[in-house]
C-alpha cells in the first residue's frame, strides 16, 4: 500500500495488519526466493513523548527473529537487556494476543545494548529481554514475522541475520540465553 502511513494507526500500542493487504510484493518475492514467507505483521504504536515500554521478551522468549522498520521515532531507541538470574519474568498478554513475558526493573542486572532508531529495517532480537524508550516524536515499528516455507518454522536471530545478512543491517547481534 504506498498511501499507508504507519503513524496515522489508531492509538492502540499492538495491533495485527492483515498480511496480504500490506506486505510489499517486492519483499515478498524477495522473501519467497530465500525460501521464506510471512506470516504476520505486527504494528506498534507509541505516542506519549519520553515513554517506555515494559521490559519485556515477544511470545514465551524462544530465540525468533522479527524485521523491524521504525517509522517516526527519530530520537527513539531500544535498549536489551540483561535479566538477573534467578528471574524470569510474568507472562502478560498483548493487546494484539501474541503473549509475552514481563520483566520488573527491580529483575534487571544492566544494559546489554542500545539501538538508536533508524531509517533502515532491521533484524530484531525478540527473546532477549528489551522495551522501546521513546523521545519526543511518536513512533510506529512495523514488525514483518517470517517462516520457513520448508517446515513453517520461525526463523531463529541467527538463521535470520544469516540469510538476509546482505540486504538488511542486523540488529544488536546478541544471542538468547538459552
Ligand atoms: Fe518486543
Amino acid at each position: 500500500m504506498d498511501d499507508f502511513d504507519p503513524l496515522l494507526l489508531p492509538e492502540i500500542r499492538h495491533q495485527l495488519l492483515d498480511v496480504k493487504t500490506f506486505l510489499n510484493p517486492q519483499i515478498e518475492k524477495l522473501l519467497d526466493d530465500l525460501g521464506v514467507y510471512i506470516f504476520m505483521i505486527e504494528a506498534f504504536s507509541e505516542w506519549i513523548p519520553y515513554s517506555k515500554t515494559h521490559i519485556h521478551i515477544d511470545a514465551g522468549g524462544t530465540d525468533i527473529s522479527k524485521i523491524n522498520w521504525i517509522f517516526g521515532g527519530s530520537d527513539s531507541s531500544n535498549q536489551w537487556y540483561q535479566i538477573k538470574s534467578e528471574k524470569s519474568g510474568t507472562a502478560s498478554n498483548t493487546t494484539a494476543n501474541t503473549g509475552s513475558t514481563r520483566f520488573d526493573i527491580n529483575d534487571v542486572e544492566k544494559i546489554l545494548y542500545t539501538h538508536p532508531a533508524g531509517p533502515n529495517p532491521f533484524i530484531f532480537q525478540a527473546a532477549i529481554p528489551h522495551k522501546a524508550v521513546l523521545g519526543k516524536e511518536r513512533r510506529c515499528c512495523i514488525s514483518i514475522l517470517p517462516k520457513w516455507k520448508s517446515n513453517n518454522k520461525r526463523l531463529t536471530y541467527s538463521e535470520c541475520t544469516n540469510l538476509l545478512q546482505s540486504y538488511l543491517v542486523a540488529g544488536p547481534g546478541l544471542e538468547p540465553r538459552t
